[in-house]
């Protein structure tokens, strides 16, 4: 079936709470990012006090953070064992949230951000939009080992990369590709990509459309189905092409972050990302910057964080977490501070913060733990974290808001319409 974009952008008007609940549930939440068949219990409390070591991280840490808390085990270095959990979803070309197999720019490139702090030196090191190499978490710690700098951004990253040995890869991998065809033809009003006026099924919108007809679960219904059909098309392989038409609607952030802590009660902490997907060649989000992605200081604690890159730069989240926690807060209250912060940003306007996808991942130095968000999830599917303390587990994590967030952007017809009425 052909699909002409312009009836996307005549039936992308069709949206709801239940649609945001629906995209929510396989959008945005980190393992759906990495594998789409996989359910895994939640349990716990979302907060707690364990001996160390102790490794948390993003749900998608859960494949890497067996490794990373051996590491812990046989003594080895707190940022190395914080990278080896990074590295194994960069090096997974499953995980389309980082490295190799991360969705890409607008222009199809994939550019990744990540950074780095290590406690007992107290150094950090950042790299952004870089091309061509897969672990930027190392790249990242090569720039704190190897330099006298912090952040290396761009074309430069890169070239010191090759210089520190580096494999030079296509990080795009066939299935992103795909997606980002999907997204080129399907999401444009404004050039000449997807099908166009010859095409057999165009027709132009409002004249014998599906409007007249229909209601508006139909027509969501409708749009739907048109994504799958063009993810068939397209040879979206069955099994991903509901990750991919959530990717399309809803362009993911998707990230990892992992804060460790061990006997010696050395701590560090790690974030990589591809960022947020369809971005702006160049973009950054909060994932390479040094006190909002990630944030370490051993004589306190460690954060990181996953969702809005933007929201979170903006109140430098993992470092005011930390300041809080210095000051006082235990894990979950220094969250919830910086998440108010966030809202505060948008003065506590819900419907703008029900689109703000947040979370953060909270380690002290005593091994107390939280993991915050800024809503709960959909009903059946909270927002989750790793942890891992000797027992592997994934808790939900402890929400500001209730339910979950409306998947960004809400289409332009909706905006419209609201502000019609
Ligand atoms: N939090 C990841 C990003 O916004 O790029």
């Amino acid at each position: 079936m052909s699909i002409s974009r312009r009836d996307f952008i005549t039936s992308a008007a069709m949206t709801s709470l239940a649609v945001g609940l629906r995209a929510q549930e396989s959008s945005s939440s980190a393992p759906a990012q990495s594998s789409p068949s996989q359910t895994r219990t939640v349990s716990g409390t979302g907060s707690g006090r364990s001996k160390p070591p102790i490794l948390i991280s993003s749900a998608n840490g859960w494949n890497g953070s067996d490794k990373g808390y051996q590491m812990l085990k046989d003594g080895k270095d707190t940022l190395d064992a914080a990278i080896a959990v990074g590295k194994t979803q960069e090096d997974d070309p499953n995980d389309m949230s980082v490295g190799l197999g991360g969705l890409p720019n607008e222009e199809g490139v994939v550019e990744l951000d990540s950074c780095c702090m290590h406690g007992p030196t107290r150094r950090a090191g950042s790299v952004g939009a870089v091309r061509n190499i897969k672990n930027v978490a190392l790249l990242g710690q090569a720039v704190m080992q190897h330099t006298g700098h912090v952040m290396l951004v761009g074309e430069g990253a890169e070239k010191f990369g090759y210089a520190m040995g580096f494999p030079k890869e296509n990080l795009l991998t066939e299935r992103a590709h795909q997606i980002w065809l999907m997204w080129k033809e399907s999401n444009s009003n404004e050039d000449w990509w997807g099908p166009g006026l010859d095409d057999p099924n165009y027709h132009v919108p409002g004249e014998g459309g599906e409007q007249a007809t229909v209601n508006t679960e139909e027509m969501w219904e409708l749009q739907r189905q048109r994504l799958y059909d063009l993810a068939e098309r397209l040879h979206v392989e069955p099994e991903w092409r509901e990750f991919a038409v959530n990717a399309v609607l809803y362009p993911p952030h998707g990230t990892i972050h992992v804060s460790v802590l061990n006997e010696k009660n050395e701590m560090s902490g790690m974030t990589t990302t591809s960022g947020l997907a369809w971005k702006i060649p160049g973009r950054c989000g909060d994932s390479p910057i040094i006190g909002a992605g990630n944030y370490c200081d051993q004589d306190v604690g460690s954060a990181g964080a996953t969702g809005s890159g933007e929201e979170n730069i903006r109140v430098a989240g993992a470092h005011t977490i930390v300041e809080n926690m210095r000051h006082g807060m235990s894990p979950q209250e220094a969250g919830f501070d910086t998440l108010k912060r966030i809202a505060r940003n948008f003065n506590n306007d819900m419907n703008k913060l029900r689109y703000v996808d947040m979370e953060f991942y909270i380690l002290r130095k005593d091994g107390a733990y939280a993991g915050v968000s800024m809503w709960s999830g959909a009903p059946g599917r909270p927002r989750h974290f790793c942890v891992h303390d000797g027992s592997k587990r994934l808790e939900p994590c402890i929400s500001l808001y209730q339910g979950a967030a409306l998947d960004y952007p809400p289409h332009s017809r909706m905006r419209s319409r609201a502000a019609a009425k």
